[in-house]
Parts: C-alpha cells; sequence; structure tokens
C-alpha cells in the first residue's frame, strides 16, 4: 500500500503541517528542552514558501505546490498568488486538505506511544485564502496538459520520492512562466523503494539538478531548512531539506 495512503501517516502529516510547536512536542521528552530548539524546526510547511521565494511583488496570479500532502504550503502559497492548486498523488491526503480548505475542523491523532494515540483537531489556518484554493489527486510525473503556467510553482520533499523525478523535471519549464519562480527543496534521502537506482541522480543531487534544470532556469540560491515530524512522542525524525530557488530565464 502507499504509505501516503495510510491512516497513520495522514496523521502525522497534519500534526507536522498544523500543529505548534508546543503540540508537536507535548508530552514528549523533547518538551523539557522545546524552549532550545529553533523555531525553524517547526516551520518548514511555510519556511519553503515565505524563506524562499521572493514575494516582493505579490499578488501574484498563479501558484502551483506539487506533492502538497495534507496542504499547508498551498494554504501559505493562497496568502500570495490569486489562483492556487495543490496536487497529490494520495487520495487521503488531498479529501484531508479540501475537507480544511471547505471549513470543517479535522481531528487527528497524536501518537504519545507507537500504539497509544491522543485526539487534536485542526482547521484551515486563519491567514489562508481557502476561496484561491484548489486541490487535485494528480501525479507529478504525468501532470494534465491543461494545467496552465505557474508565476510559482513549489515542491518539497517530493523528488526523492518519484519513482521517475526526471520526468518532472521535463515538465517544469512548461509550467513555470518567464521570470516565473520554482522552490525545489529535497532531503536526498534516495532509497530504491521509491526511485530505483537507474533513475537516482548519479551524483550529488544538486547537480542533478543543475544538469536537468539550467538551460531553462538560473540557480539564484541553495540553503538547507529543518524540519521535525513526530512519530510518537519519544521518537522524531529531524532532517534537512536542501532548498533551492530557480528563475525561469
Ligand atoms: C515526503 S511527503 C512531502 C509532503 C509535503 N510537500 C511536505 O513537504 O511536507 C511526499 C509527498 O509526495 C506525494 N507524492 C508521492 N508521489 C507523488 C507523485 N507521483 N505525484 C504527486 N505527489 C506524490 C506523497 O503523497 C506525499 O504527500
Amino acid at each position: 500500500m502507499n504509505p501516503y495512503e495510510q491512516a497513520r501517516v495522514l496523521h502525522t502529516y497534519l500534526l507536522f503541517h498544523y500543529a505548534p510547536r508546543e503540540h508537536i512536542v507535548a508530552g514528549s521528552p523533547l518538551e523539557a528542552v522545546a524552549g532550545s530548539l529553533d523555531d525553524a524546526f517547526f516551520q518548514f510547511p511555510t519556511a519553503t514558501v515565505t524563506e524562499m521565494f521572493d514575494l516582493g511583488r505579490a499578488p501574484y496570479d498563479r501558484a502551483l505546490d506539487l506533492g502538497c500532502a495534507v496542504g499547508r504550503s498551498t494554504f501559505e502559497l493562497s496568502k500570495y498568488a490569486r489562483e492556487v492548486i495543490g496536487i497529490d498523488y494520495s487520495r487521503t491526503f488531498i479529501d484531508a486538505a479540501d475537507a480544511l480548505r471547505c471549513g470543517r475542523t479535522l481531528a487527528y491523532h497524536r501518537y504519545t506511544e507507537s500504539h497509544l494515540a491522543e485526539t487534536l483537531m485542526t482547521r484551515v489556518p486563519d491567514d489562508a485564502q481557502p476561496v484561491a484554493t484548489q486541490f487535485e489527486v494528480g501525479d507529478a510525473m504525468d501532470l494534465r496538459d491543461d494545467l496552465g503556467h505557474f508565476d510559482l510553482v513549489h515542491a518539497a520533499n517530493l523528488l526523492c520520492r518519484l519513482s521517475e523525478p526526471a520526468r518532472l523535471l521535463e515538465r517544469l519549464p512548461d509550467l513555470v512562466k518567464p521570470g516565473g519562480q520554482l522552490v525545489l527543496a529535497t532531503p536526498t534521502t534516495w532509497l530504491e523503494d521509491y526511485t530505483p537506482r537507474e533513475a537516482q541522480p548519479p551524483g550529488p543531487t544538486l547537480d542533478y539538478l543543475r544538469a536537468g534544470l539550467e538551460s531553462d532556469f538560473e540557480l539564484i540560491r541553495v540553503t538547507d531548512l529543518p524540519f521535525l515530524i513526530r512519530e510518537h512522542a519519544r521518537k522524531f525524525q529531524l532532517s534537512t531539506s536542501q532548498t533551492s530557488l530557480w528563475r525561469r530565464r
């Protein structure tokens, strides 16, 4: 089964995307040191938008969030564009994102141990623009032909979950308008469960992205953004994602 269709993973992503720091660490041994943890650990789904794109000319016309999961970055983009589309391969994730868009409050589980959970609630962020936002199920390697062109394209932690990432790279020049911006974030965790060895970058991921993109995009800057995902009270994943901003020539 696609892991991103599992209820447990849905709950993990709702906590990751929508809960404030105190809810993420609550009841965990990390709670005692939470004050010393960098704010950035808890801001990834918004930071890939606000820390990476040049948003000085907002509002833009159109933004696209590929591999949007439960939609936090999509809602963040809705503050800076008149129309935003979030696309994910997981029906479960898209249904949750769309329920939030429609104003529903969602109950989800925060795990205290691997087999024990408590219930939290979430709703769409107050400053999001749900009317400007739409979510749809789709495959980032086979996007519909009539998707059109975008001022801002965002794909966070998606590339190394694709079986053929090159197919997305090939489509990007068509998706991003001339002068438009592209943010690609990847923790560079290439796994054969998702990407066969022959479809993975042969060397450093950034070299692979440069080779695939530089005829159509200028690389503006690269930084590492951290993220902390709670699986349960005693198990957190701390990773960083190599995040690059590109401008379409
Ligand atoms: C590691 S999660 C990252 C989600 C989110 N962007 C974030 O940064 O938290 C990878 C996401 O990519 C989605 N995904 C995997 N393969 C996909 C594909 N072929 N097309 C679109 N989305 C895909 C998964 O369903 C999942 O939501």
